[in-house]
């Protein structure tokens, strides 16, 4: 059984987001005012979906087992990946905080929002080229079965905590299919 497949999974949705949010990187540095609804709503995507629901089972759950069992081995490659996570969220903060200067075409704002729209986009596709790549093939490899069960349980619990967890991804796959909508409007 393959405890990461599930994370796998999350990242295709998540990528989905990402690619949105390199087309609007690329609008943007030719001039097109992207409306800043798109930001706002890639802002709430980012934040419930890729890290209060996906990251946090990564930092909080494998991260934390593979630590233990590891006896501190792969410290910094977790470093790294949550160094990551940690950017990531900055940028995304740093977005959300300029969009009201930014639907008033405050020029710095806008300057601030492709600033960290560009990191954000960088370190999260590097970022999941290494989990998927690299780093998930190694953890399938670390644990045991009893662990990956475990592991399964851990998330499926996490999973709970945001209701129902069908619900839960439907409506996060409606609103990246919404932020597809609104680019193709402008
Ligand atoms: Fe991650
Ligand atoms: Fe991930």
């Amino acid at each position: 059984m393959h405890v990461t497949r599930i994370l796998t999974k999350e990242h295709v949705l998540i990528k989905q987001v990402l690619d949105l949010l390199d087309e609007s990187r690329r609008a943007l540095e030719t001039g097109i005012l992207v409306p800043a609804i798109f930001f706002e709503k890639a802002g709430i995507f980012c934040s419930e979906f890729a890290d209060r629901y996906h990251h946090y089972k990564e930092e909080f759950l494998l991260f934390g087992l593979l630590s233990y069992k590891k006896k501190g081995e792969l410290d910094t490659a977790m470093g790294v990946l949550r160094y990551q996570h940690d950017r990531c969220r900055q940028c995304m903060a740093q977005i959300t905080r300029a969009l009201e200067r930014y639907e008033n075409k405050d020029e710095m704002a806008v300057t601030l929002v492709l600033e960290h729209l560009g990191v954000y986009v960088s370190l999260l596709h590097r970022h999941i080229h290494m989990e998927d790549h690299l780093f998930f093939p190694m953890a399938e490899k670390c644990l045991s079965t009893e662990e990956k069960d475990s592991l399964t349980g851990q998330f499926a619990e996490q999973a709970c905590r945001f209701g129902n967890s069908d619900k839960f991804l439907d409506k996060h796959q409606a609103l990246a299919d919404e932020l597809s909508d609104i680019m193709g409007s402008w």
